[in-house]
């Protein structure tokens, strides 16, 4: 199944990004506010366009149910409880080197990689809580779906391993492996 694929194909991917400076920083002692806050405006930067371009791609965005799933209000509303204001917000810096999403094969494997961290996001979600004394505020993106999480991921992982024949398997996987390196690359970047 092309579901059992991507995790095998791109578990590669998934070590090299967590071992990304930025999200072992995330396992520190001395994680600091500042730091989380600075992760979240990165995120937010990735998230603004590659959302918009899932957006082309209506029939997905009804398959899914994207409307409960995209990223982009949970980090709005994060980074305005921790005090960034809309000026700043809407003055943070874009990503423009985007994995691809022409296709909707092409998309689905950029969506796997979204849908997926959110899924491993809950182990660190409760980090996180603990180490930086969020109360409940600023933790929405970590916290993804809450309970719902493990049945949102499966609902997903359903569409895509229905959906995807065997001649595609390749384009979502590349585009998968694409996601992870546009994000890193974006997430390891001095902007
Ligand atoms: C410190 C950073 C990270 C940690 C500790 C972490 C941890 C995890 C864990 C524990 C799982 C497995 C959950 C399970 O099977 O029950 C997981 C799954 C996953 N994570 Fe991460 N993750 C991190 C960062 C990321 C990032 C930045 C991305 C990409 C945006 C990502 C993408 C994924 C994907 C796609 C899966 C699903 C794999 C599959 O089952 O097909 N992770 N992660």
């Amino acid at each position: 199944m092309i579901s059992e694929t991507l995790k095998a194909q791109t578990a590669a991917c998934h070590d090299a990004i967590e071992n990304a400076r930025r999200f072992t920083r995330l396992g520190s002692e001395d994680f600091s506010r500042d730091e989380y806050v600075e992760m979240l405006t990165r995120f937010y930067g990735f998230y603004k366009p590659l959302e918009e371009a899932f957006r082309l791609h209506p029939t997905l965005m009804t398959a899914l149910n994207y409307q409960q799933r995209f990223k982009l209000p949970l980090l709005i509303q994060d980074l305005t409880d921790l005090g960034v204001s809309t000026e700043a917000l809407e003055a943070l810096p874009l990503c423009t080197d985007l994995p691809p999403t022409a296709s909707m094969a092409q998309t689905l494997g950029c969506i796997y990689v979204m849908e997926g961290s959110t899924h491993g996001a809950q182990f660190i979600a409760k980090r996180l809580q603990a180490k930086l004394q969020l109360d409940d505020k600023g933790l929405s993106y970590y916290r993804g779906y809450g309970s719902q999480t493990m049945s949102q991921w499966k609902a997903f992982k359903d569409y895509l391993d229905a959906t995807i024949t065997p001649v595609d398997e390749p384009v979502v996987v590349a585009a998968a492996t694409q996601a992870f390196e546009c994000l890193q690359r974006w997430m390891d970047s001095d902007h």
